[in-house]
């Protein structure tokens, strides 16, 4: 069986891959591989986000009983600071702008390397372990269900 972390933390080395691929291009001025790559890891990211707040995000809630103040307050909030600069990033893109596209990926990779590890080290193996092999199992393949393929 394969834990909630370690499905998840692949999906984090996943879309870091796809991210650095996005911004070579970038800065080799190719921004037809870098429009291709960088949509790949917003589609990417953005359902990854999704999976955590509708699925993870409540159970981990549920099984500690905490929400309000908790962990994943703080873990939503910081999706919330990633949305403009998903935006950001599409923006800089359509006007071939590398500055712009330099600056808000850098924002946020530093905003994500922080954010991925708490969710490492916490938040996925406290859901492992509050919903044991069977109820881990079956939500790996809830979020397995919603996952978009390699190249989406
Ligand atoms: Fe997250
Ligand atoms: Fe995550």
């Amino acid at each position: 069986m394969e834990p909630i972390n370690d499905y998840m933390m692949k999906d984090h080395r996943d879309c870091d891959g796809i991210f650095e691929r996005a911004r070579d291009a970038a800065d080799a001025g190719d921004w037809d591989a870098a429009a291709r790559a960088a949509g790949t890891f917003l589609a990417r990211i953005e359902r990854h986000i999704e999976l955590e707040e509708d699925l993870l995000f409540p159970a981990f809630e549920e099984s500690s009983g905490t929400s309000v103040g908790g962990p994943t307050e703080t873990m939503r909030s910081e999706h919330v600071q990633m949305r403009p600069l998903f935006e950001q990033m599409r923006a800089a893109l359509e006007a071939k702008n590398a500055r712009q596209y330099g600056e808000a990926a850098q924002a946020l990779h530093e905003i994500l390397m922080q954010h991925n590890m708490k969710e490492e080290q916490m938040m996925y193996p406290m859901l492992d372990q509050s919903l044991g092999d069977d109820g881990a199992q079956r939500m790996v393949a809830r979020l397995r269900e919603r996952a978009l393929p390699e190249t989406a």
